[in-house]
């Protein structure tokens, strides 16, 4: 039988907004969560800026504990049995910065000895990340990049079963970063990851399941990426990059939705045929550099679901509109 690595039962979390000591004004930032990861499966939790990604993180992690509801982690129930939750999961998060007069040797020291975890192997962990030399450094001297990097090893300490990562490859070079995406995934049979990430690479590679969350506190979706991908009517993008800045709705006349990515023109396509049609003319477009053609993404998914308007009422939408987005 196959056990749940995570179980959110019924889940409220509140924060007091506001209010006087007398009548505090609290708000749910998850209303009635529920749902359920299997062993062996990893999730990358998306939603838009405030939807409670973090907030749902910090419980996973017993950081923060459950108004009400029931979460487990590993076997074990985050109120009842919170060391055995701590012991099992390592929480990645930006936000854990280190004391600037102190070595990284001993503030794995400091992490090791609090863990209980030998640090030879967060000491090879930053060896093989070429950030080795660095070990008697003062942490002050550390760049954003190894900063993340000692994040990781930090957490590696443990030899977690879950591993929760809140958006930490943001500042890693792209090398890094690829070699840690290969660190990572050659441990999946071992660890559970959950994981914040707006990059679509990381998101594929370390994950999935999607568990799509929206505003208000509840999930909008829990799936496998591609049974989602299915659900979004359209099949591929056709990425154009334009010799210059013109106005906007000159891509009207292709009569293909698009919408605008940053300088980037995103059109969408149902069919094959239709992606050929249009690659066609782009072909002798003159304000048109260059052009990509994929398949559905992540990326997709965020546009699809958590940026347009009424998603709410998204019982099969149809074709995405003509506004303009911005991505994230
Ligand atoms: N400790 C806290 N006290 C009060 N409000 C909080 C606290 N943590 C988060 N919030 C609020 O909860 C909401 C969701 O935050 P967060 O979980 O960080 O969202 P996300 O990670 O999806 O952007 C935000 O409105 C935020 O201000
Ligand atoms: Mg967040």
């Amino acid at each position: 039988m196959q056990e749940n690595v995570i179980e959110v039962q019924d889940l409220v979390k509140q924060f007091k907004v506001g209010g006087g000591p007398l009548k505090p004004k609290y708000e749910k930032i998850i209303n009635g969560m529920s749902w359920h990861l299997k062993k062996g499966d990893h999730v990358a939790i998306i939603g838009q800026n405030g939807s409670g990604k973090t907030t749902l993180m910090k419980i996973l992690a017993g950081i923060y504990l459950p108004d009400e509801g029931t979460v487990r982690v590993a076997g074990h129930d985050v109120k009842r049995e919170l060391d055995e939750v701590l012991k099992k999961t390592s929480f990645v998060a930006p936000a854990l910065s280190f004391l600037k007069k102190l070595s990284l040797r001993d503030i794995l020291k400091f992490y090791g000895y609090s863990i209980g975890g030998e640090i030879e192997p967060a000491i090879k962990f930053l060896d093989d990340f070429g950030a080795g030399f660095m070990i008697d450094e003062l942490a002050e001297v550390l760049s954003e990049g190894q900063k993340a990097l000692l994040r990781f090893a930090i957490a590696l300490l443990k030899d977690p079963e879950v591993m929760l990562i809140d958006e930490v490859t943001a500042n890693l070079d792209v090398i890094k970063k690829e070699k840690l995406l290969n660190y990572l995934a050659s441990k999946k049979d071992r660890i559970s990851f959950i994981i914040i990430d707006h990059d679509v690479t990381t998101v594929d590679r370390l994950t999935n399941k999607l568990l799509m969350l929206k505003r208000g506190g509840t999930v909008m979706k829990l799936g496998d990426v591609n049974e989602i991908l299915e659900t979004i009517p359209y099949r591929y993008d056709v990425d154009v990059m334009p010799r210059r800045l013109i106005k906007k709705d000159y891509w009207d006349k292709y009569e293909q939705p698009w919408r605008g990515i940053g300088s980037h023109i995103q059109f969408i396509c149902q069919t094959k045929k239709e992606v050929s049609e249009l690659t066609t003319k782009l072909l002798d477009d003159k304000e048109v550099l260059s052009f990509t053609t994929s398949g559905l993404s992540i990326e997709d998914i965020y546009f699809f679901y958590l940026l347009n308007e009424d998603y709410a009422s998204s019982e099969g939408i149809g074709r995405i509109g003509f506004e303009e987005t911005t991505l994230f």
